[in-house]
């Protein structure tokens, strides 16, 4: 008896085996989804039985889908905190905010999860090689996981690819194309290539598996909430992967009574490329691509997702909402998070503090709700966009009286 009943086309239904390596459904062309057995699944794991695992994402393996458990490539990502805020929570009016380290991951963000679930269905469908593109975060973590696995590993990144994350991809032996172009063309390339040489298409969304790894977010988050699911759950979404895959692990543990209520999903982009949450706001069911994205959240610069139909559905099935925030919305959250929490995130992984800062002035998030906030990735990946922000620091000459000087002027 298998947990993992069929790969399903969630546009026309079709259904695959699940151990057919599926990108895009061949009928109609939209993305798939794995099929869970969740009464098998409940019959062979409890709460009190994942208490006496390890507190890494492979603690809810049952419910990610791998066939066979030996296949499971692990840096032991996952089991991240989740802290409650203080100076920044009293800042901005919520008693109830908590954030998700999620940059302490591995690799230094949390697609980690997704890499490790691909790099695993990568092992278990004897694929030898796995081809990314990734505005950066997640080509670091397909490197870094397919050489844990022995898996060849090529990443084709645009050229705003910072040049830490373009050195942390090449350290761990993948080969990296820097295209001269956006996130959408180094996905176009990507997607001929590994299509016309057999190998694994790990896109975003187009790669279902992707997700079934960033799930274990939610079940992370409502383990350590006690078994409840919070308010809003909160995320910068690029292609949309994580939002899609939190949404779905919230689900899941609903269907199985294991929480009482939903987290509504909230999104956000960057005002420069934010082609979900204009077509979200217009309750458009069709995005209009960005084709020359423009934001400090690299990360988040994504002109046409591929996770917008799923995505789109998470948030209207949760009750959340998707808002673009600008880019000085977003420095000012990447400087306040650094500033009263000792946070250092990318952009992208402070931009859901600039999210409940405006929802919360807006009036549309109460100071009592309990709001999770994904703290994506780490800023020491991207120090250049940080030294734009933060200026150069001061220099002076090696002796005591030049730094008395600069305190008596009032440097502190
Ligand atoms: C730090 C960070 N946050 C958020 C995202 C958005 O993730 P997704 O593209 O799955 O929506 C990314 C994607 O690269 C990222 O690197
Ligand atoms: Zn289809």
């Amino acid at each position: 008896m298998s947990r993992i009943i069929s790969q399903k086309c969630i546009k026309c239904g079709t259904e695959f085996p699940p151990n057919e390596l599926i990108n895009l459904c061949s009928k109609c062309g939209s993305v798939v989804e794995f099929q869970l057995d969740y009464d098998y699944i409940a019959s062979r794991v409890s709460k009190s039985k994942l208490q006496l695992r390890d507190f890494n994402m492979w603690r809810y393996r049952e419910f990610i889908p791998i066939e066979d458990f030996s296949h499971i490539v692990t840096l032991s990502e996952g089991g991240t905190p989740l802290i409650k805020s203080r100076r920044l929570g009293e800042l901005l009016g919520l008693r109830n905010l908590y954030l998700k380290l999620d940059f302490l991951n591995p690799t230094g963000s949390f697609k980690d999860r997704g890499a490790s679930a691909a790099a695993s269905r990568a092992v278990e469908l004897k694929i030898s090689t796995m081809v990314g593109f990734s505005t950066g975060n997640a080509g670091v973590a397909q490197a870094a996981y397919a050489a844990a696995a022995g898996l060849n590993s090529i990443v084709f990144v645009p050229n705003t690819a910072s040049v830490e994350k373009i050195a942390s991809m090449m350290i761990y032996g993948s080969k990296v194309v820097v295209v001269n172009g956006t996130f959408d063309d180094a996905g176009r390339i990507a997607r001929e290539v590994s299509y016309k040489m057999g190998w694994m298409y790990n896109g975003g969304v187009i790669n279902p598996i992707r997700h079934e790894g960033k799930k274990t977010l939610a079940y992370e988050i409502c383990e350590q909430l006690n078994w409840r699911a919070p308010d809003w759950y909160v995320q910068s979404v690029g292609v949309g992967t994580a939002a899609i895959g939190a949404h779905k692990g919230f689900r899941e543990l609903l269907n199985l009574g294991w929480i009482e209520s939903d987290a509504r999903i909230g999104c956000v982009q960057a005002e420069g490329c934010a082609p979900m949450a204009r077509a979200f706001k217009a309750g458009l069911e069709e995005i209009s691509p960005v084709t020359n994205p423009s934001t400090i959240a690299s990360a988040i610069a994504v002109g046409n997702p591929a996770g917008w139909p799923l995505l789109r559905r998470a948030v209207l099935e949760s009750g959340g909402t998707i808002e673009a925030v600008s880019d000085d919305e977003i420095i000012n959250a990447y400087k306040l998070l650094a500033k009263t929490e000792g946070i250092y995130a990318e952009p992208a992984g402070a931009a859901p503090i600039a999210f409940v800062k405006k929802l919360k002035e807006e009036g549309s998030i109460d100071s009592d709700e309990l709001i999770v906030c994904v703290i994506s990735g780490v800023g020491l990946k991207d120090t250049k966009t940080t030294i734009k922000v933060v200026g150069e620091p001061i220099r002076i000459e090696a002796d005591v009286e030049s730094a008395i000087n600069l305190f008596s002027k009032g440097f502190l």
